[in-house]
């Protein structure tokens, strides 16, 4: 097999140098912990790689890397997360972002053209990070495929396409139109499955569409700077340079020399590195003095084969060793060799995603899993499959088993791991000859919150058996079976159940009996979470590895039984899911109306395809002014604690530090203020009592971000509690202390009816049932970030990515203690809010503005992704209890909820929590409803809005109670919801006038739509009989309807009309992804189209939305509560109507003598004419500002009862937007909204420590939804209802709703557990079994598989055994 040789001579080299985009940088000084990230945002013009999380774990940052193989003659290119390249390693590479793809100067790339097209871009965050994905899918299809394709179209398939993006994160698009935006490259595509896109129309011929998707041509499209490279480095250039303590010997010699030479004495620290994915990880703080560089020590990246197995070079990339294995596998086709390779190759495919596997090496993951005790997946396979490694220890090479490398105490930073070894495996051979029936049985398992990868396992095995089969049955020669990330050390081999096993024929007996030693074996170590499913798991892949060996009676057994048990070509309910399928297909219906042209179009979003390149300029892209500081956040770890001092654990203060921040600082005049809202200001500093884990105590400024980060880690606060009340930190503490905010009478929501006469109706009752719902984090992939600018006279500008500008400039005048006309915020995009960017937004930029006022510079903050899930709050955690009667038939007769609501420590938003959770629980007639709902106040970070707060935990929890009404009935939950479905009457009762006419109650229009659309009675009847005849797979149907009450607001609008008829507009709406620009364009270009000239019909395309100036734009108020979209429209309309007033009678002039009128004549008359062209207004909604939205979904999932992995089949969703002012933006809001839902109801754990300091803190801990997790066949109709006249240009809301509706995946999912517990029970299992169970939010693996029973297996045996006695 060919190795990665470097028969040319390298060139040693004392200067980094390597291209971007095209352009060569020569660095001469450099600290070597520098990334390729930092040094591209803050050393290039390069905006487009964002940092999301700089760990690995998003792919905001992903930049191509191309290399010329000087042996190969060719370059190698490959995508890598920036975040963790370090600058070094890229020596004498080729780096290309996505601007330099393709640009708005030199034309745009088709990739971005499609990304556009295809509304796959919402706040544009992540979006250049996929575009590098698909760009190097693209690139690796046109290497490795040869076949021809039809123009236009990469060899590239749909499955390449879908998976090129599961390792990258969004947050705002639900993913669906991002893969329709990769598949519609692919050879092997079909037009028809593709969603709504600008490109062409419904019914357009295939030829048609083709030609109107933007060209491309694999040719034209390579990587540009090939030419370049090929001149500049025809050798391998290495860097060796004592200036920045970076070495790259490329001999072991060499790097003995190195290791063993005055470079590493007197104590210095070194790092041995190949791709620095650890880091993602361990996220050291420790500086290390030396860098070795490994990749170029030739054998450390070879792969030997001869005929006692394959040896693969410890730097490799796990991504070639994937290659090499498949290869393998293609020509090891005995023994079962192929079946290993095949499996390993299988299983490393989940480990990350493709662009670490890119640069993360095998050595890598193995020195962290011996040194570490990383919960490696590598470590576990390699230990079943008797693997050995070389190593360099000291002076000396050694070779040793890898289970003895496994059990050595931590390696020492100066030992190399050489290579490791994997045997080609043979059966057993019996004297001397193999036996005639023998068989290799192998299999690798793995159960981890997302199937495709990027999340590690729970618990990983790996299990390699040596059968043979007689007339008696299968016997075990000998068996390894290797078990890890389940909270040991590192993975272990369950001995005991190997040497049980060894020698025995298979019945379920044996089977039974391992199990049980397996359960002695498998035992997490304390404080790891989670343990009995971890070790519930271990029983469930052991079970699946050899059940259907166990088959019953031993005349069953024969040779082909065996084969096919061998070649694992099964695909029973029991087997893991290989290669789970993406996305099957994707409906959307949308319509569009034309009375508001161009309001109504489906127009691509304002900017997509310069968010795509990567020239959207968001915060942290603005270039920092000379002389510019940068902070980061010091926060308390304790809750409720004086802080005593803060010192840094190195002496002097750690490097760059500029000055560090606190009350202290906050000038004569000014106040400790680092927020306002609604309901008072908030602090910025602790001062001296920290309140609670994650309040800021300090604001650490240094010259770089990465300084100010570092220092603000290794700073060291003194607490003391001496004389302080414990905190409270729980709903029940609360209510002890009478902990409360108050809600003001006017955001009390309305009970409805006498609750004792209600429950007097009923046949049965439930009385106090518990519910506790969690928190969830928002995770906009941009963190709160903003940049401060001291001005003239003691003025401020302070750019913020917020949702409320207004807020902030007061915040930040008190803070000071200036006037207000002395600030200006100014803020373009955010990179997403959801709720997130309004009180904590304004805490990191009064943070910037006060030290820029102290220090008279520039200070900027971008917090990392640990610190923003600390301070964020997120979603309020609540504890529900209620009493609910009920008649036989399922109607409710009366509810009463006393619901205790953790608000956290400041109000923030709380109050208008209670109205969220009422407005969006009426949804069914309860016939009375009562309720006390208190907001406890409590030693957390302060909860806040998130998008539908309240609402979606009032609608989970209207639906949680309908289930447990309907299974202490034994009825199908459908039918209760049915009768308990609001007349129209009832929903004027409960919703007065929000309720709008009865011609706008399309609910029950909706209901029965979705039924049909979805073949919903059909797919009862197909789920029962699938679940009659799976035992290990179990699916659920739900339909479930949405009620959501929104209000308008307040908001200010400036419309100007320049000289050459170009428009440019403000509003006080601000774009966080979710089109608001978009639809504020074409409703000026509709209202000032009413002047009805010449030329207006393509008015919209004059107009432009420009940034929120708070100066410029006063009054402009929140963009939250889904309404801000349309009451801006609102406001610029009237601004029109002001300017077409202005303009009528100078056009009716102008008509009578000139006939007709060009909009651009108009407006050059109206300027010399003295026209005013600026129009202000002040949008505030009379009357009845609330209005009700209606939608309703029916979702299928299939739960494996064995790991509590819950797959999405099918949703269809209906959701009426009154008439869309743009049905694309819409359906993108709609989709997005529903999978962060999916991400609340079944992924995300947004869990604190006892201290309430949060632990889920990283993409390590946090799971949000990624493409494999979200439906794989997702159909959407925006429904254009028309009947809303009294809306804004008719249209309604959609930002939020839909985000409820993901309940239904929760809803079905319960109902597949059911089906699970009827068969536990019928298994003799007792405890379990009870239908009224409550499913857990979020229903992650270990919650789903607890109710499916953490025995199953177990129960299972059990009850096969007491029926056949074997
Ligand atoms: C987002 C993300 C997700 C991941 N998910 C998984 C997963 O699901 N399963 C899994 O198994 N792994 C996972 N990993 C781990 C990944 O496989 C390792 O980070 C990677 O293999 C390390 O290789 P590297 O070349 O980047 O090592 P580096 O980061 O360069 O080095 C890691 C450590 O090993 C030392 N080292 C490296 N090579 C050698 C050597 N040859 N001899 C001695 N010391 C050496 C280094 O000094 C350092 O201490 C994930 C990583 C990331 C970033
Ligand atoms: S920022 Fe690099 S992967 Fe997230
Ligand atoms: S568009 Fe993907 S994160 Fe916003």
């Amino acid at each position: 097999m060919e190795g990665v040789k470097n028969s040319v001579a390298p060139t040693p080299s004392d200067c980094l140098v390597f291209d971007v985009n095209g352009e060569t940088f020569e660095v001469t000084e450099i600290d070597p912990s520098t990334t390729l990230l930092e040094f591209l945002r803050t050393r290039t013009p390069f905006k487009s790689v964002k940092l999301g999380c700089g760990e690995g774990g998003c792919g905001a940052c992903l930049v191509l890397l191309s290399k010329y193989n000087p042996v190969l003659k060719q370059i190698e290119s490959y995508t890598g997360s920036s975040c963790l390249t370090l600058l070094c390693s890229v020596n004498g590479c080729s780096v290309t972002t996505s601007e330099g793809l393709g640009n708005s100067k030199d034309g745009f790339h088709p990739i971005h053209q499609r990304f556009a097209g295809f509304h796959a871009s919402q706040c544009g965050f992540c979006t250049p990070g996929m575009c590098m994905s698909l760009f190097s899918a693209l690139a690796n299809a046109e290497k490795s495929h040869c076949s021809q394709t039809s123009p236009g179209f990469s060899t590239l398939t749909v499955s390449e396409a879908e998976k090129a993006i599961t390792g990258n994160l969004c947050r705002c698009t639900g993913y669906r139109p991002i893969a329709d935006a990769c598949k519609s490259f692919a050879a092997d595509v079909d037009l028809e499955d593709l969603g709504i896109n600008a490109f062409w129309q419904k019914g357009d011929t295939k030829e048609v569409k083709v030609s109107k998707l933007p060209a491309y041509n694999p040719q034209d499209h390579t990587c540009p700077y090939t030419e370049v490279l090929k001149d500049e480095y025809k050798s391998t250039r290495i860097l060796n340079v004592k200036k920045y303590s970076w070495y790259t010997p490329v001999t072991i010699e060499e790097l003995r020399n190195l290791l063993h030479s005055g470079i590493v004495e007197n104590g210095a620290k070194i790092k041995l590195v190949v791709g620095n994915t650890g880091d993602g990880y361990y996220k050291e703080t420790e500086k290390y003095d030396k860098y070795i560089d490994l990749r170029y020590i030739p054998e450390l990246s070879v792969v030997k084969k001869d005929n006692s197995g394959i040896e693969f070079g410890a730097a490799l990339p796990i991504s070639k060793v994937i290659i090499y294995l498949k290869e393998e596998s293609k020509s090891n086709l005995s023994s079962g060799g192929d079946l290993v390779f095949t499996r390993i190759a299988d299983h490393m495919e989940k480990i990350a995603s493709g662009f670490i596997r890119n640069s993360a090496s095998l050595g890598g993951n193995l020195v962290m899993a011996q040194r570490k005790n990383f919960p490696s997946d590598i470590a576990t396979i390699l230990l079943a499959v008797g693997s050995s490694v070389s190593m360099l220890t000291g002076n000396k090479q050694e070779k040793i088993t890898f289970e003895e490398f496994l059990y050595r105490p931590p390696i020492d930073p100066k030992d190399v791991l050489l290579g490791v070894h994997i045997p080609f495996l043979e059966p057993t051979r019996i004297h001397g000859s193999v036996q005639s029936n023998w068989g290799l049985l192998f299999e690798t398992y793995r159960a981890a919150p997302r199937p495709l990868g990027n999340a590690l396992p729970y618990l990983n095995a790996a299990f390699l058996a040596d059968i043979c089969c007689d007339k008696n049955g299968i016997l075990v020669n000998h068996v390894r079976l290797a078990f890890g990330a389940y909270g040991t050390k590192h993975a272990t081999r369950a001995r005991k159940v190997e040497e049980y096993l060894a020698g025995k024929k298979l019945s379920v007996r044996v089977l039974d009996e391992a199990v049980k030693l397996l359960k002695d074996a498998v035992v997490s170590e304390d404080g790891t979470s989670h343990p009995a499913y971890r070790k519930s798991l271990a029983v469930s892949f052991l079970f699946s590895f050899l059940i259907d060996l166990c088959g019953g009676s031993s005349k069953d057994l024969n040779e082909s039984l065996l084969e096919q048990a061998a070649k694992s070509n099964k695909d029973t309910d029991t087997s893991p899911m290989r290669n789970p399928p993406l996305l099957s297909s994707a409906k959307q219906v949308v319509e569009s109306s034309k009375d508001y042209h161009p309001v109504g179009e489906p127009m691509p979003k304002v900017g997509a395809a310069i968010q795509a390149s990567g020239e959207a300029v968001y915060v942290d892209d603005i270039p920092s002014p000379p002389n510019c500081l940068h902070g980061a956040l010091i926060c308390s770890t304790k809750p409720l604690v004086r802080v005593k001092g803060i010192s840094f654990d190195s002496k002097p203060k750690p490097s760059g530090v500029a000055a560090v921040i606190s009350t202290k600082d906050i000038p004569e005049g000014g106040e400790n203020i680092g927020g306002t809202a609604f309901f008072g200001p908030e602090p910025l500093f602790a001062g001296d009592i920290a309140r609670f884990a994650g309040d800021v105590i300090a604001f650490v400024v240094a010259d770089t971000q990465m300084h100010a980060n570092f220092a603000a880690t290794t700073a060291h606060v003194d607490y003391d509690t001496e004389g302080l009340d414990p905190p409270i930190l729980t709903v029940e503490e609360a209510v002890k202390k009478s902990s409360f905010f108050d809600v003001p009478p006017h955001l009390c929501p309305k009970e409805v009816g006498d609750f004792s006469k209600g429950l007097a109706e009923a046949d049965h009752k439930i009385l106090s049932a518990e519910i506790n719902l969690g928190s969830q984090y928002y995770f906009y992939m941009e963190t709160q970030t903003a940049l401060a600018i001291p001005d003239e006279d003691n003025s401020m500008v302070v750019y913020i990515s917020i949702q409320c500008p207004e807020f902030a400039h007061i915040a930040i005048a008190r803070c000071l203690g200036i006037p207000e006309h002395n600030v200006r915020v100014i803020t373009r995009r955010l990179g997403g809010g959801f709720g997130g960017k309004i009180l904590k937004a304004m805490t990191v930029a009064t943070a910037c503005a006060l030290a820029a006022h102290k220090l008279r510079r520039p200070v900027r903050s971008y917090l990392d992704r640990k610190t923003d899930m600390i301070i964020a709050g997120g979603r309020h955690p609540m504890k529900i209890t209620y009493s609910v009667g009920f008649k036989s038939n399922g109607k409710v007769t009366a509810l009463h909820l006393d619901i205790l609501i953790n608000a956290g420590i400041s109000e923030d938003v709380s109050p208008f929590m209670p109205h969220g959770i009422i407005t969006a629980l009426k949804k069914y007639n309860w016939g009375v409803l009562s309720f006390d709902i208190k907001l406890c106040k409590t030693n957390h970070s302060s909860k806040s809005a998130m998008r539908a707060p309240g609402d979606v935990q009032g609608s989970f929890i209207a639906e949680a109670i309908l289930e447990r009404v309907a299974s202490m009935l034994s009825m199908e939950v459908d039918s209760v919801r049915n009768i308990n479905f609001h007349t129209y009457d009832s929903l004027k009762l409960f919703y007065a006038d929000a309720a709008g006419d009865l011609i706008e109650y399309t609910l029950p229009s909706i209901w029965d739509k979705v039924a049909s659309s979805s073949g919903f009675m059909q797919n009862i009847a197909n789920i029962e009989q699938f679940n009659r005849s799976s035992i290990w797979r179990k699916r659920g149907v739900s339909r479930v309807p949405i009620v959501y009450q929104v209000s308008l607001g307040k908001v200010p609008a400036k419309v100007s009309i320049l000289w050459d008829g170009s428009i440019v507009v403000e509003v006080g709406g601000i774009e966080m992804g979710q089109g608001l620009w978009t639809k504020v364009k074409q409703a000026t270009a509709y209202a000032l189209s009413l002047i009805q000239c010449d030329g207006t019909e393509d008015l919209v395309e004059k107009v432009r939305v420009v940034q929120s100036d708070t100066l410029s734009l006063v009054q402009g108020g929140m963009t939250s509560g889904s309404t801000s979209s349309e009451s801006s429209c609102a406001a610029v309309r009237q601004c029109c109507n002001i300017l077409v007033e202005r303009l009528a009678s100078l056009k009716k002039t102008l008509q009578e003598k000139v006939g007709s009128v060009k909009w651009n004549d108009l407006i050059l008359q109206a300027h010399n004419h003295s026209i005013n062209l600026a129009a202000h207004s002040y949008f505030v909604p009379e009357g009845s500002t609330s209005y009700l939205n209606y939608g309703a979904v029916v979702s299928q999932v299939e739960v494996n009862v064995l790991t509590g992995e819950t797959t999405i089949l099918r949703t269809d969703m209906i959701y009426d937007c009154g008439q869309s002012m743009n049905p694309a933006v819409d359906l993108g809001q709609i989709e997005g909204a529903f999978v962060q839902g999916l991400g609340f109801f079944m992924l995300e754990e947004y869990l604190a420590n006892e201290d309430g300091l949060m632990i889920t803190d990283s993409t390590w801990t946090y799971k949000i939804p990624t493409l494999d997790t979200i439906p794989k066949q997702f159909n959407v109709e925006v429904l254009n209802s028309g009947h809303h006249q009294n809306r804004i240009l008719s249209s309604k809301a959609c930002g939020e709703p839909p985000l409820l509706m993901a309940v239904s995946v929760y809803c079905a999912t319960r109902a597949a557990i059911n089906e699970a517990r009827k068969q536990l029970k019928s298994w003799g299992a007792v405890e379990g079994t009870d239908p009224t169970f409550l499913l857990d939010v979020p229903a992650t693996l270990p919650v789903v598989k607890q109710l499916c029973g953490l025995n199953a297996v177990e129960m299972y045996l059990k009850s096969r055994l007491s029926h056949s006695g074997s």
